[in-house]
């Protein structure tokens, strides 16, 4: 394991951590960037209790927090956090290839108002406050194409009861993808998790950047759906 490894999961993880060797200018990134961008108080070994964590002191004042679950190589995330100065972004992702892709483009774009948990979104969710999240994008979550490996996708209660917690009454949670029936089961579990429907549809929001992910589905003909919901309550 390399130094950038977050604690062995505690929860079965089963998609990649590791990928191609990493440039060495990514080594410097995440040698250089990541300990000043990594919120504290995530890990077992930071935070045994799963004590809450203190978005102000993240990003210095209480803006809006935004949550983007396995943001990949990061360039949505540092569009709208380019777009968005005003709100704060806190991204995970367990791929450490794609953290170090995420910090280039952070260093690229000048950004400040973006927090990077290199690891799984659960573990973020267990010890962020109740109510504390203003938006949440899912893009392109991994399919997991099996019908006996469906439970392992992100819309399934595992994941949904704790974005629930997480996120404010009203607040809006985005899902883009483009597996047909991974529209299905979102369609599905989302409502039950507490979420309302808003819009579903072939329409991209209107501050849209499209992901590596979305361009190579594009590329090999499948259609990118788009699905908004809003948190009740
Ligand atoms: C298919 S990729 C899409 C990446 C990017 N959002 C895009 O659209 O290009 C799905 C990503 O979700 C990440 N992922 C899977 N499970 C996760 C979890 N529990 N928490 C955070 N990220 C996760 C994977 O590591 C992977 O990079």
């Amino acid at each position: 394991m390399s130094e950038f490894d977050p604690k062995p999961p505690r929860r079965n993880f089963y998609g990649r951590r590791h990928g191609k060797t990493l440039r060495q200018s990514q080594k410097g990134y995440l040698s250089e960037d990541l300990g000043n961008l990594r919120p504290r108080g995530i890990t077992l070994d930071e935070n045994p209790e799963r004590k809450p964590i203190d978005l102000a002191q993240i990003f210095g004042d209480d803006r809006p927090v935004w949550l983007e679950v396995g943001f990949g190589g990061g360039e949505h995330m540092v569009h709208m956090a380019a777009r968005y100065p005003q709100i704060g972004i806190i991204g995970c992702e367990p791929f450490i290839n794609g953290v170090a892709m995420l910090l280039g483009k952070i260093r690229a774009a000048g950004v400040s108002n973006v927090s990077v948990h290199p690891g799984d979104a659960r573990d973020l969710m267990d010890v962020l406050p109740e109510g504390s999240i203003s938006k949440a994008f899912l893009n392109y979550p991994d399919p997991w194409p099996k019908a006996r490996h469906h439970r392992r996708r992100f819309v399934t209660p595992e994941h949904l009861i704790p974005l629930y917690r997480v996120m404010k009454p009203g607040a809006e949670f985005r899902v883009a993808t483009d597996i047909p029936d991974y529209v299905r089961q979102t369609l599905e579990e989302v409502p039950q998790a507490g979420f309302e429907l808003i819009s579903e549809g072939k329409d991209a929001w209107d501050d849209w950047l499209s992901t590596r992910y979305e361009q190579k589905a594009l590329r090999e003909g499948r259609v990118p759906h788009y699905v908004t919901f809003r948190r009740k309550g």
